[in-house]
């Protein structure tokens, strides 16, 4: 996407594979810093502490944190024990686990001595397979969008949560690239954008990137959501994912299912973006199976923001002693999800579906 006219990707590799550039997203909206990240150490500080975040985008950073480990040492015990460590960042996006096994399958039988130049080819090949995924998840969500469109007169109104756009994947996004697409179309939209407390990447990212892009939105409290679907307010959810189970049960940015529950009393379609990365099709009950990452209580305790003299700060919330709980995820069951959007196409969220979609994206 550009940036200001400027064509940006959430991450590169620079130097002929010295070094990784990613922006800092703890930074955005307010400063928009590139980072160079120089050791698979560096690059699970990165993941770990969310400069890079969203499932795909966490799945192509890890690629390049084993190709970054390959540089330091490309023997056998390095390989086995950084990716490891690689994989242990974050728990809960299955993209992460998904990159690094792509990477071992593929570097374990090589020597050594070519493990290097073909960890950073792959890397690069999973980043750019993830730009065409979600071009090609735009193209299948754009149906949904255009099929509102037709029906009546004026914006079509789309509720989002957390940030699924391209600031969470290399380019695109995955809930927003159907918006992208339509807003190229033509088509008029207007994104009611949920905060997303308490990181607040709807707030942060998905405002910011909207903005940039020129897409028209508002941004509301988490809260809201239920009664703009009341009001007839969203004609469309669309969020994206972290892990979805065989039988469609959808792990995403914590407050989603409350939407999902939201939607479904309303009769307002909830499509979940999800590239096959995403697909966990060794998990089958959600909410029993899938790791729910428990983050910081400083999260919810505290808020970062600029301040009139344009700082950034972060001031406290909460009366002092105050215990907070921060779970970062949540399940949607498969029941409250009107399809998956995926590259693919649109399949129904039941495991007979997805296990013929595993099968497609094996072969
Ligand atoms: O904690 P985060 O910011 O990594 O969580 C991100 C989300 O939950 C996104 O909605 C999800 O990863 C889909 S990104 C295309």
């Amino acid at each position: 996407m550009k940036v200001d006219g400027t064509p940006l990707r959430t991450i590169r590799a620079v130097a002929g594979g010295e070094a990784v550039e990613i922006i800092d997203q703890r930074l955005l909206p307010h400063r928009l810093v590139i980072e160079r990240v120089a050791s698979a150490d560096e690059m699970i500080v990165a993941i770990r502490d969310m400069w890079v975040r969203g499932a795909p985008l966490i799945g192509a950073s890890a690629a390049y944190g084993v190709a970054l480990l390959m540089n330091a040492d490309a023997g056998d015990a390095a390989l086995e024990a950084g990716c490891e460590r690689i994989r242990a960042a974050r728990p809960t996006a299955v993209n992460l686990a998904w990159a690094v096994d792509r990477m071992l399958s593929h570097l374990r039988p090589l020597p050594a001595a070519q493990r290097r130049a073909a960890a950073w080819a792959l890397a690069d090949a999973i980043a750019e397979e993830d730009v065409a995924v979600n071009r090609a998840i735009g193209e299948h969500g754009l149906a949904l969008i255009e099929a509102i469109a037709a029906r009546r007169p004026g914006p079509v109104k789309v509720l989002t949560h957390c940030n699924a756009g391209w600031l969470a994947t290399v380019d695109w996004g995955s809930a927003t690239a159907p918006i992208y697409r339509a807003q190229e179309r033509g088509i008029e939209l207007h994104v009611w954008v949920d905060e997303t407390r308490p990181r607040n990447q709807g707030a942060s990212l998905t405002a910011w990137e909207l903005g940039k892009a020129g897409v028209p939105h508002t941004l509301v409290a988490d809260n809201a959501g239920g009664h703009l679907m009341q009001r007839g307010e969203v004609d469309l959810c669309i969020v994206g994912c972290d892990r979805v189970t065989i039988r469609g049960d959808v792990c995403n940015k914590i407050g989603t299912y409350l939407k999902a529950l939201a939607a479904h009393d309303n009769g307002v379609p909830f499509y979940v973006a999800m590239p096959t990365s995403t697909l966990d099709p060794k998990l089958a009950d959600g909410v029993r199976e899938i790791p729910i990452e428990e983050r910081s209580a400083r999260e919810v305790t505290h808020i970062a923001g600029l301040t009139a003299a344009g700082e950034l700060a972060e001031v406290c919330l909460v009366p002092k002693g105050t215990t907070a709980a921060n779970p970062a995820f949540d399940v949607t069951p498969a029941r409250l999800v009107s399809g998956l959007v995926t590259e693919h196409g649109v399949f129904p969220a039941d495991e007979t579906a997805l296990r013929a979609l595993a099968a497609r994206s094996a072969r």
